[in-house]
Order: C-alpha cells, then sequence, then structure tokens
C-alpha cells in the first residue's frame, strides 16, 4: 500500500509532535483526528475507525472486538498512547493479526515524580493546608497543627518492581528509606543491589512498610489486590499511593479505612471508574486527589504521542513496531 493510501484514525487532540510524524510518513489527507479534546463517544469512534489501517488511540478509549470489526480487515496496528494498555483487547486483536503498542520507558520518571509528589503531599498534609489557607482560616503558626507523618527514613513498600517502581526505589535512596518490594518474583540480586531494595512477601510489605506505593500493571490477579483486609494490615500511620491503575485499590474499603483511621492517608491519581470517582472519597481529608495526571508533563506527553505514531509508521512499513505488546500476532 502506498503511504498515502492509509487511513490512520487519531481519537482526540494529541501533540503536534506526533502529528508531524504521522503528516510527513503519511500526508495529511491520510491522518483524520477526532475534533474533540475530550473522550470519543462510543458512536464516533465506531464510525471514525471504519476503513482506518492504523488507530492512535488513548487509554480511556475501550478498544474492543467491536471497534477492530468496525475498522475492518485493513487495520494493522492499535498504538495506545500509555505504557498501560488494558482498554485494549489484546487476544482479540492478536486473532485479527492486529498489532498492539504501548509507550513504555518515556514516563517512567515522570509517573515517579507525581508518585512522589503525592506521597510527601499526603503525608505532609498538604492538601488539607492548603485548603485550610484558601478558606482564610489560618490562624497563624501552631505548634500542634496539621502534624503530618515525616518520610525521609522510613521504609517505602514498593508493590510492583517494573520501571516506575525502580524509579520510585532511585528517589527513596535521597531520602535516606529502607526500601521493600514484592512482584510476582524477585529481581536478580545485582539490581536489588544496586537499588538497595529487599525483596519480601506481601504481608510483609503491609505490615512493615510506613508509605505503600502501588507499581502493578491492572491484571485479573491484581484487581483489589488493595482492599479491607490489606488496609488492615498496614500500619495506622501508614500512606498508600496509587499512581497504577485504579481497579487495583477497593476505591469503597479505602475510603472506609481513611475514615476509620486504619490508616493514615493515601494520595490517588487513578480511580476505579474514571472519571468518576467513590462518593466518600472527597469528603476524606486525608487523601489527595488528583485526575491521572502521573504522565503529564508537557515533556512527556509529546514524546508519548511521537512514540505511538512511530510504532505506526514501522508497522504501515511492514516492520515489527518498537513498542509492539503482541509480537505473536505478526
Ligand atoms: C499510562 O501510560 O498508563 C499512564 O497511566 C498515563 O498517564
Amino acid at each position: 500500500m502506498k503511504p498515502s493510501a492509509s487511513r490512520i484514525f487519531v481519537t482526540r487532540i494529541i501533540p503536534d509532535r506526533a502529528l508531524k510524524v504521522l503528516y510527513e510518513a503519511f500526508g495529511r489527507r491520510s491522518v483524520h483526528v477526532a475534533p474533540q479534546d475530550g473522550a470519543i463517544a462510543r458512536a464516533d469512534l465506531l464510525a471514525g475507525v471504519r476503513g482506518a489501517n492504523a488507530l492512535l488511540a488513548i487509554l480511556t478509549d475501550v478498544i474492543d472486538a467491536e471497534v477492530m470489526d468496525a475498522a475492518g480487515p485493513g487495520l494493522k496496528i492499535v498504538a495506545n498512547m500509555a505504557v498501560g494498555y488494558n482498554n485494549v483487547d489484546v487476544d482479540a486483536a492478536t486473532r485479527r493479526r492486529i498489532a498492539v503498542s504501548n509507550t513504555p520507558g518515556v514516563l517512567t520518571e515522570t509517573t515517579a515524580d507525581c508518585a512522589w509528589a503525592l506521597m510527601m503531599a499526603a503525608a505532609r498534609r498538604l492538601g488539607e493546608g492548603e485548603r485550610l489557607l484558601r478558606a482564610g482560616q489560618w490562624a497563624g503558626w501552631g505548634p500542634m497543627m496539621l502534624l503530618g507523618m515525616d518520610v525521609h527514613g522510613k521504609t517505602l513498600g514498593i508493590f510492583g518492581m517494573g520501571r516506575i517502581g525502580q524509579a520510585m526505589a532511585r528517589r527513596a535512596a535521597g531520602f535516606d528509606m529502607r526500601v521493600i518490594y514484592h512482584d510476582v518474583s524477585p529481581m536478580p540480586p545485582e539490581q536489588e543491589a544496586a537499588l538497595r531494595a529487599t525483596y519480601v512477601d506481601k504481608p510483609t510489605l503491609l505490615r512493615e512498610s510506613d508509605f505503600i506505593s502501588i507499581h502493578c500493571p491492572l491484571l485479573p490477579e491484581t484487581r483489589h489486590a488493595f482492599g479491607k483486609a490489606e488496609f488492615d494490615a498496614m500500619k495506622p500511620t501508614a500512606v498508600l499511593v496509587n499512581t497504577s491503575r485504579g481497579p487495583v485499590v477497593d476505591e469503597a474499603a479505602l475510603a472506609r479505612a481513611l475514615q476509620d483511621g486504619a490508616i493514615f492517608a493515601a494520595g490517588l491519581d487513578v480511580y476505579e471508574d474514571e472519571p468518576n470517582i467513590h462518593p466518600d472519597l472527597p469528603a476524606c481529608q486525608n487523601a489527595v486527589l488528583i485526575p491521572h495526571l502521573g504522565s503529564a508533563s508537557l515533556e512527556t506527553r509529546s514524546r508519548m504521542a511521537e512514540i505511538a505514531a512511530r510504532n505506526i509508521v514501522a508497522r504501515l512499513r511492514g516492520e515489527v513496531p518498537p513498542n509492539c505488546v503482541n509480537p505473536e500476532a505478526l
């Protein structure tokens, strides 16, 4: 197929850097960008994808068999502009010989920065302090006012020691923290030594951590990996941070744990049913709540979009996309 005969469908406005890559490879007329700066309606997605050879999707687009069939047999790749790809039915894509790609690596440090910021903000009650000040309720310095938890010198528990988990471990060194982690298996000893991180089972992680930061993917076995039993097993002074995927945490149980003092605080970037959040969470003053901003820096979002575009270029040139998650499809 001539590059100019390709049809690329992009589900919403994305950084220019990616569009430039697509325009250079395929010509402007081949690239169709849904015009809204918001989630695409399902009907618009099904209509827009029709006849597409490549689909550039974002993590809130549900890309299932229906979407792939709506595209037709010419669809060669779903390039997800995210490292997580739980919004794409990869098995359905593989059966149709459609490549699925993600954007690993580029958002590691940016997401770890965000997780670290959430951890600090929740531990030191920055959200509460800011709300108090903005409401004009600050009566001046008080020896007992908004006392939080120290971060330095404490134990950081990392649940999911992939790239972002490891980036958290590196940050912890600067705060003189002890790092323990849990994953499906331990890292090689030399990697553990470099990160000064110790593998522990999940009960130990829950029992010994002052801070737990979640960095696992969303899989059937990680859904609600943190619920009432886990919160009860954590220290009452512990802080939970989640920048991975919302359903890893049972939000109703978390809201109760925050209300009852089962844990000290939480910092959340992701939610079970985005953009909705559990109705009890906003009232939890000890929760720092931000709207899925993990990778939201100008530099990183541009890089993510560009990577998605380059995966499309590679696939439509007949190459294996550099970030293909289902190479068996090809
Ligand atoms: C991802 O890429 O999975 C992130 O959640 C995006 O912010």
